[in-house]
């Protein structure tokens, strides 16, 4: 099957991309291949179709490309380190940008979270925590806390570990029989009979954090390792965590001994008008999970932040003994510490860490201009994060939503479904007039 278009304005339209041979990531394939939506180029807050049609990006691609599309000096940072140092191994070995890298990483989280372990994905940077914390317990002499605790729609990355402390069915059914064992799972906090329309973090469900009670009591908090929680849970379609509930969490967590990890791999860099959800929240974890914006989304790169306790840890065994036998080939590959080192530069030069708090206002009120549009059950909002969520069609979930999706990609428009929930989380960039143009649109195609 081929495309009948240039998907490069160098190649010609009879030599488009045959489209068989890949097999893509959570999309219906066969449906796509049939009528294919493609991207070409990138600037700024648009893309660009091979056509030359421009497409306002109101999900930063996937949540990752913070400081927008294109930017000379991230080229540049790569173009230089490809062509000084192209690849260095990180075991037993060294090279300065990965240090510099996680220092700046370092500086950018809550105090006492310090240590930086480079990972090349959110999913890698999940199974990472999760291995951490677990050998943490082990370094102590507490080797029997073996129990994760994840959430009901949470979404952690798709490894092994990712997908069992995960709370999203389809993602888990097909390896029912081979998760992880030793996990269990929080109730989410979604309650729309309470929250519905609610103007940032929704005033019930704090209680929900008790949730954690329940499951020490039925395990023995002396088996539990750790807890981990999106604070604000993306892929499942923006879940605002009530007020009080994070610090109840954590408050718990502290009173059993048990780790408390934030998967901020979409709410770190910026998103919620703070560098972390943890310092908008005011809640401190003992890990804390990151990719996507930590380049710009321009170079794969995941990492995982720990409390300079739990590193300190594993440094009491003899100084030649290797701490942790764990690691990637791409450890703080050299063009991602580059693309991240001129990302964290670029966010903190153009004030985009906070900028999204600046902005909040306008968004939160376009988000809500939504309400009362045909088939809107609830919309919410933080930072520059919104969910609009609809009303399923019977029998057919997600079909909705998808119809949306489509529509606004044909009107000019990348915005985010899953479900029937619209998730937008647009560049940090954004002007007034982009907020207009995504609210006019969907407003138009609802
Ligand atoms: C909270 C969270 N954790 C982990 C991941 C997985 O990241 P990746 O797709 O880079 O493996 C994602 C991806 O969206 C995410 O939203």
């Amino acid at each position: 099957m081929r495309v009948n278009f240039p998907y490069h304005p160098a190649m010609k339209p009879a030599t488009g991309p045959d489209l068989d041979a890949l097999w893509m990531p959570f999309t219906a394939n066969r449906q796509f291949k049939q009528a294919p939506r493609l991207l070409a180029r990138a600037r700024g807050m648009e893309y660009f179709t091979p056509e030359g049609r421009r497409i306002l990006d109101g999900a930063a691609g996937l949540w990752c490309v913070n400081a927008g599309h294109g930017r000379a000096e991230i080229t540049a940072a790569v173009t230089q380190q490809l062509e000084s140092l192209d690849y260095a191994p990180l075991f037993q070995m060294g090279h300065g940008i990965a240090f510099e890298l996680a220092t700046a990483v370092a500086a950018l989280c809550p105090p006492g979270v310090n240590r930086v372990f480079f990972t090349n994905s959110g999913s890698e940077a999940v199974d990472t925590a999760l291995k951490i914390a677990l050998a943490y317990h082990r370094a102590r002499g507490d080797a029997a806390r073996t129990r994760l605790i994840g959430r009901e729609r949470g979404y952690h990355g798709v490894g092994f570990g990712g997908i069992s402390i995960g709370g999203i069915v389809a993602n888990r059914k097909a390896w029912a029989a081979n998760l992880i064992p030793g996990v269990d799972h929080l109730r989410h906090t979604h309650d729309l009979s309470r929250n519905a329309y609610s103007r940032g973090q929704p005033a019930h469900g704090a209680e929900l954090a008790d949730d954690l009670e329940r499951l020490i009591a039925l395990h023995d908090a002396s088996t539990i390792a750790a807890v981990i929680v999106e604070p604000i849970a993306g892929s499942t379609g923006v879940l605002i965590p009530p007020k009080g509930y994070l610090e109840r969490l954590r408050a718990i967590c502290d009173a059993h001994g048990i780790l408390l990890i934030f998967d901020e791999v979409i709410t770190g860099f910026g998103r919620t008008g703070a560098p972390f959800a943890a310092q908008e929240f005011g809640v401190t974890p003992d890990l804390i999970t990151m990719a996507k914006g930590l380049t710009n989304g321009c170079v794969p790169m995941g990492a995982v932040a720990v409390k300079q306790s739990i590193h300190d840890a594993f440094m009491q065994g003899p100084p030649g003994a290797i701490e942790l036998f764990h690691g990637y080939t791409y450890s703080a590959h050299p063009l991602a510490c580059a693309a991240g080192l001129a990302a964290i530069e670029l966010y903190q030069r153009e004030g985009l860490l906070t900028r999204a708090k600046t902005l909040s206002r306008t968004w939160e009120d376009a988000v809500h201009g939504l309400r009362g549009r045909p088939h809107v059950i609830d919309t919410r909002n933080y930072g520059l994060i919104a969910g609009i969520e609809l009303e399923p069609i019977p029998g057919k979930p997600g079909a909705r939503a998808f119809d949306v999706f489509l529509k606004c990609f044909e009107r000019g428009l990348l915005i985010r479904t899953t479900g029937d929930i619209i998730a937008l989380s647009p560049p940090l960039i954004i002007e007034p007039q982009h907020i207009e143009e995504i609210f006019g649109t969907l407003a138009s195609v609802l």
